[in-house]
């Protein structure tokens, strides 16, 4: 095993393992009947996309809705629970499309073993989703130095380690698309938002720096400015807030449209990014964000 710490890909089985942040029953099903509906789709067919963040909300609701799209998918998450628990909702039929790495993405490991699965399994590597993301919620001179480099080393950092591994195979190949999950952190001032301001900013402006640097190699990169989303994460924190229905409130209100996105909708937007009907794409910060930054 290269790089010690990170065990090798592993065949994942159907475990009704549930974390705290594992996604309700109630909303498995849903994606569930999503597939079902989306069956015929086959946009992706033949390619292979390797997915951080993969165990829980926009992570995890992409890799079923990739895989549903004929997609193979190498689904990346620090907690080996969740990929259990995302290897339980995956239809019988896909389930030999799917692989999974564990590890902890601010450190240079998975990287290295998310691209050689990709290679070893699945023969290639078109498509790279950075989506994993941490948070802190509190002004950000109460950030310890802990916390600002935990965010900037998941977020940020987290993209380098898996450039230096994934670029060099991906130019090797002729091309390819990196797909980074942004936020409208990155665009706006929102109070709380400290080190995670600062890193969806990095991570815009590194989308339009990779974008022009790898054009030449037909490497296409762009990042989704996601508003709300209805996650664990986002559930997490209504909780924490003391009075979860005036945080719901205003979430909702904060968005022009009047409601947050679902998990469903930001990953049917990275199914169309990553087809050909989205190839004129690069360097694009596409604000998924029920109007948010256009105020
Ligand atoms: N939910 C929102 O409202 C929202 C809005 C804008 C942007 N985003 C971004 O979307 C992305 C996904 O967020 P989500 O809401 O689905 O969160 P989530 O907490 O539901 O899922 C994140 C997943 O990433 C994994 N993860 C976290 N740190 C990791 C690490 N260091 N290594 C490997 N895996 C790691 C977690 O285990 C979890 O499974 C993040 O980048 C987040 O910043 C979310």
């Amino acid at each position: 095993m290269e790089g010690g710490g990170i065990p090798p890909y592993r065949e994942i089985e159907p475990a009704a393992i549930s974390g705290p942040d594992t996604p309700d029953p109630a909303r498995r099903t849903a994606s569930f009947l999503t597939l079902h509906d989306a069956a015929m789709d086959r946009t992706l067919a033949g390619k292979t996309a390797v997915i951080t963040g993969a165990g829980s909300g926009i992570g995890r609701a992409t890799v079923l809705r990739f895989l549903t799209a004929g997609a193979s998918v190498v689904a990346v998450d620090r907690r080996p629970d969740l990929a259990e628990a995302l290897a339980a909702d995956v239809p019988a039929g896909s389930r030999d499309r799917l692989a999974a790495v564990v590890g902890d993405i601010a450190t240079e490991d998975p990287a290295r073993e998310f691209t050689r699965v990709a290679l070893d399994r699945f023969g290639g590597l078109d498509i790279l989703i950075n989506n994993a993301g941490i948070s802190v919620v509190k002004p950000l001179h109460e950030h310890t130095p802990e916390e600002w480099d935990s965010v900037m080393n998941t977020n940020v950092k987290g993209i380098y380690w898996s450039a230096r591994h994934v670029v060099p195979v991906m130019i090797a190949r002729g091309g390819g698309l990196i797909l980074n999950t942004g936020s409208i952190s990155g665009e706006a001032g929102i109070p709380g938002q400290g080190a995670y301001a600062a890193s969806k900013g990095a991570i815009h402006q590194m989308t339009r720096q990779m974008a022009i640097e790898y054009a030449p190699h037909k490497i296409r990169v762009n990042a989704v400015g996601c508003g709300t989303v209805d996650t664990p994460l986002v559930r997490w924190s209504a909780e924490k807030s003391g009075d979860p229905d005036a945080f719901w409130k205003m979430l909702r209100e904060g968005h022009p449209i009047g409601r947050i996105a679902s998990p469903e909708e930001v990953a049917d937007f990275y199914v169309y990014l990553a087809g050909d009907a989205a190839s004129f794409f690069t360097g694009a910060i596409l604000m998924l964000d029920g109007g948010y930054t256009a105020r």
